[in-house]
Formats: structure tokens, C-alpha cells, sequence
């Protein structure tokens, strides 16, 4: 039985990886794209993303809907130095993709998805979990009905990547990852910093690319990204945050998860967007999210390779 899922994304080039992933893993039944504002625009995120479906065919049966232009509160935060002017580096800018967007709100779209199929459909989100939360505050019965969600955000220990303690996605939007941390999902996953930094995607791994177009986009894509990541770390490699949350819906069997009492920080001058963990049980609260707090990370490059590699 394939897994259903409905894939949140803002994107950039790792979002875009992930779409490869996820569209041609043949675990899964990706039964919509819902974009949002995060590393870029909302209508550059659509942009994108729709340029990667095309890239490798994928079925024109496969809605993609256009989510929130900005965060719950805040004013957008764009990452175009990581991520390039047009958010995957630069690559397919002559491409003019002409996919339908499926008329709709991405929130409507959740909704009517997870209600429709109660215990069946899951959300994988690797932007800012403004979507979701929207999704949760227009209708709070989803939270029983989705099957699972895991996001792409965080870091536990506290190492942020655009503050010095918090992660790009919870910056973003804090008041949205608060909404989807408080709502008591009952099975929610946090793939944070903490395990993405592991998982490095280099040139070894792209010369394995066998197909000349993806092979192509995976080079371009990431080149400046991987450079960024040169100059920070020593290392010609770029962290694949996104296409691990994908992989862990794929096979959890590749991180170790913890039961923790997570809040996001949304009112300091220093600290928005850090995700708080109570690790002593200061506040008397029980565990609400799933963080993963190790992975097997040569093991989930080697799954992203072979899917891609999948015809
Ligand atoms: O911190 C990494 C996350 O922020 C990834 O989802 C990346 O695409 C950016 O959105
Ligand atoms: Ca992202």
C-alpha cells in the first residue's frame, strides 16, 4: 500500500530535491504540492516547483496549490543568498513551465484531503509551517484525522542556522510552528538541524546520478550552496534538510526519535524561533513531538541516489 502524503514546500534547492525524491519514490502516493512563502516568494516557490515536476515528467495529475504569501504575522524572510535570486540556483531558468495550479488555497486543500481519507493521508512540510497551521486553525479536526506529520525544522541542541540558536523554517514563521506544536498531533515528527547537518550531499554522490537532465539540475543547483557550504565548513557538500524529512516518512527506520516537550520561542529579541526543549520536565508537560536525534545519514543518501536513479 502506498503511503499518501501531501508534500509543504517553499521552493529552494533542497525543497526541490525533495519533490524528486517524493514523486519518484514508488513508496509513495503524493496526492498534492502545496507551496508557501519561505526561501522565496510564494509565486517564485510555485514557479519552482513546478519547473522540478517538469523536469522529470511528472503526471500533470498531480495538484500543485498555492498556499500563504507571507507568514502568520511576521513579514516574509527570503533566503535568496543561500538559495539564489530565483531559489534553485539558477538552474531551469529558460524553462517556462506550463502546468495548470490547481485552483484553491493550499489550507482548503489540506483539509480536504486529510477529511476526505481519515487515517490516511500524512503532511510532510520543509518550509515554514505556515500552511499546516492555517490548515489546523480553520479546522482543529484534522489533527485526529491526519495519519502523521513530520517537518523539516528546528534544532534541538539549540545550533540555529540563520540565528545563532534558531533554524531557518521556525524563524520564519514561529507563530505557525507554535500552532503545530500545541495542536496535539498525535504523531508528529521533527527532522531538525540537529540531523539534517548529517546528511551531505557531494559531487561523489551526483556523479552517481545516471540520468543526464537530473544529473545536470543536481549540479547546478547546488553549486553555490555547496561552495557556501565550503567556505563555512571545509567540506564541497550541501546539507539535504528536505529531502531527509522526505526520507524519514519513506523509512523511519533511518533516525532515532526521542519524546520530547518541544515550544517555539515567539517573543525575545534574540531567540524567535528557537525550538525549546524541556528536557528536565520544568514545565510539567507531556511530550508532544518525535525529535530525531541521529540518523544513518550515508544510508539515506544512498536511498535518495537509487530513487533518482529510479526510471
Ligand atoms: O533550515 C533549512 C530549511 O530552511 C530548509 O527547508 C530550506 O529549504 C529552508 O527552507
Ligand atoms: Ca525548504
Amino acid at each position: 500500500m502506498k503511503k499518501k502524503l501531501i508534500l509543504d514546500v517553499d521552493t529552494g534547492i533542497d525543497d526541490a530535491i525533495g519533490i524528486l525524491l517524493a514523486v519518484k519514490s514508488e513508496e509513495l502516493d503524493l496526492i498534492g504540492i502545496t507551496t508557501g512563502c519561505g526561501n522565496v516568494s510564494l509565486e517564485a516557490a510555485t514557479t519552482n516547483t513546478c519547473k522540478v515536476l517538469d523536469l522529470i515528467n511528472a503526471p500533470s495529475s498531480i495538484p500543485v496549490v498555492k498556499g500563504s504569501a507571507a507568514p502568520l504575522k511576521r513579514q516574509p524572510h527570503f533566503e535568496h543568498k543561500v538559495h539564489g535570486t530565483d531559489g534553485i540556483g539558477g538552474a531551469l531558468l529558460d524553462v517556462i513551465s506550463e502546468r495548470e495550479i490547481t485552483p484553491g488555497d493550499a489550507a482548503s486543500f489540506i483539509i480536504e484531503k486529510i477529511m476526505e481519507s481519515p487515517g490516511e493521508v500524512s503532511v510532510v512540510c520543509t518550509g515554514p509551517l505556515t500552511n499546516l497551521a492555517k490548515s489546523i486553525q480553520q479546522q482543529p479536526a484534522i489533527v485526529d484525522h491526519v495519519k502523521e506529520v513530520i517537518y523539516m525544522g528546528g534544532a534541538i541542541n539549540g545550533i540555529g542556522n540563520v540565528t545563532p540558536v534558531a533554524e531557518f523554517n521556525t524563524f520564519a514563521d514561529p507563530e505557525a510552528a507554535s500552532v503545530v506544536l500545541e495542536a496535539g498531533i498525535p504523531n508528529l515528527t521533527q527532522v531538525g538541524l540537529d540531523v539534517t547537518k548529517h546528511a551531505l550531499l557531494t559531487e561523489k554522490h551526483i556523479e552517481t546520478i545516471t540520468e543526464p537532465a537530473l544529473h545536470d539540475f543536481l549540479k547546478q543547483s547546488t553549486a553555490t550552496y555547496r561552495k557556501a557550504f565550503y567556505e563555512q565548513n571545509g567540506i564541497w557538500a550541501c546539507a539535504m534538510h528536505d529531502p531527509l524529512a522526505i526520507g524519514v516518512f519513506i523509512d523511519s527506520t533511518l533516525v532515532k526519535k526521542t519524546a520530547c516537550s518541544v515550544a517555539v520561542e515567539t517573543s525575545s529579541r534574540f531567540c524567535d524561533g528557537m525550538t525549546v526543549w524541556d528536557r528536565q520536565g520544568k514545565w510539567g508537560l507531556p511530550a508532544n513531538v518525535q525529535v530525531c536525534m541521529e540518523v544513518e545519514a550515508e544510508r539515506f543518501l544512498s536511498l535518495l541516489v537509487d530513487v533518482l536513479n529510479r526510471s
